[in-house]
């Protein structure tokens, strides 16, 4: 792919706005991220798989610059607040004053620590994503939610602290590993499930084409849900109302994730069996037709993701996991639900009777 297809589009936060640069070889495009650094100290986060492959890639735009390598271990185990105080002694160290940037270099675990450090350092300092998976392309990146997670669950601790740029290199994708890149094509379903039928049903013609990594189609796949994504961001940033909806399948899913011990079910995979159930839940509530579910089902199998939950879940443990829901009010289970493909919307006291039935049924 070459320069003139690099995508850029705009998260329109009044003086807050920031790009998102979507293309083949920005990494290296050094005079076009450099710009954004305001001060004279960069942090770079990343972690011990991504570093070694990508790291070099940035290091001579950094010329001229204190700065420091910050790595993680792998994995959603590091996203801990133990590991945002050591990236916080590393920015002491590196004696970094209120201009400094931290730049995350790596998936949504790295993405979402370094900026909550960020968030933290100072009472917050700048910081730029440099996603290095799909899923932190076309999600974690764009939308300024940070933080780690506590041994009581996910992402219980974090800030809204948007970043200043997004530069997403579309070479970094070239070692991600397949299952990795699934997951991440079912954030892509998410938002045109959600909210944009036209780009769910350009999804069901490009599904072979984005399951074969062919660029065109992951550059548009990726730009399509990342302009979706920010304008739900601009209108809701700290989810008041509508960017609840960007959470469709996750109340399911996260049951399923934490089920597997976040290693058996990774995220994106769980968001994608818990579109088919919420779509299900959705169908049997008379809020949908049969035909928008057997498409959702459709085209999450033509991109190689799962639909059914895992052998070995039980189906009144995951709603007892489902009840734990930051969504949820007054006892009540709330849930996103649909009617129909590009239509999402907040339910609150769904039927747990209705919820276990449809558990009991994808198993
Ligand atoms: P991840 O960061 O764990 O990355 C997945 C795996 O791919 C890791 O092993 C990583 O080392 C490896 N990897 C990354 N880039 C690579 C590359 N280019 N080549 C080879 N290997 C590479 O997982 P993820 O799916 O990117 O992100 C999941 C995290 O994102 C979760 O913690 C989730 O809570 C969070 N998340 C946050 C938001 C948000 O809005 N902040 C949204 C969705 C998910
Ligand atoms: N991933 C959900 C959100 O950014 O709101």
């Amino acid at each position: 792919m070459n320069q003139s297809a690099i995508h850029s589009l705009t998260v329109a936060l009044g003086p807050r706005s920031y790009p998102v640069w979507i293309g083949a070889g920005l990494l290296a495009d050094h005079a076009r991220w450099r710009a954004a650094l305001r001060g004279r100290h960069a942090l770079v986060i990343s972690n011990t798989t991504v570093a070694p492959l990508y790291l070099p890639r940035i290091e001579a735009g950094l010329h001229g610059l204190r700065w420091l390598p910050f790595l993680l271990d792998d994995g959603e185990a590091h996203k801990t607040f133990a590991n945002v105080g050591r990236a916080l002694e590393a920015l002491a160290e590196l004696g970094a004053t209120r201009d400094a940037c931290v730049i995350a270099l790596g998936g949504g675990v790295v993405g979402d620590l370094a900026g909550f450090s960020a968030a933290c350092w100072m009472r917050g300092i700048d910081f730029i994503q440099m996603p290095t998976t799909l899923l932190a392309m076309v999600d974690s990146s764009v939308g300024g939610k940070t933080g780690v997670n506590l041994p009581a669950g996910k992402n219980l601790v974090g800030a809204f602290h948007q970043p200043r740029a997004v530069v997403a290199d579309l070479d970094t994708l070239a070692t991600l590993p397949e299952r990795e890149y699934r997951a991440g094509l079912a954030e892509v379903v998410k938002g045109a499930a959600i909210g944009d039928a036209a780009f769910f049903a350009w999804l069901e013609q490009h599904a072979a084409a984005l399951a074969a990594r062919e660029p065109a189609s992951v550059l548009q796949a990726i730009a399509r849900k990342v302009q979706y994504k920010a304008g739900v961001v601009a209108r809701d940033e700290t989810e008041q109302g509508e960017r609840a909806l960007l959470n469709l399948g996750h109340t399911f899913g996260h049951a399923i994730e934490t089920a597997g011990n976040y290693t058996a079910v990774l995220h994106g995979e769980g968001v994608a069996i818990g579109m088919r159930l919420a779509a299900q839940l959705s169908e049997r509530l008379g809020l949908s037709q049969p035909a928008d579910s057997a498409r959702l089902q459709r085209l999450l199998e033509q991109l190689g993701l799962p639909t059914t939950i895992p052998s070995g879940m039980d189906a009144q443990r995951l709603l007892e996991r489902m009840r734990l829901d930051k969504k949820n009010s007054a006892g009540q289970l709330r849930l996103i639900l649909w009617r129909g493909i590009g239509r999402a919307e907040i339910v609150a006291g769904v039927a747990e009777a209705d919820v276990l039935a449809v558990l009991k049924a994808a198993q």
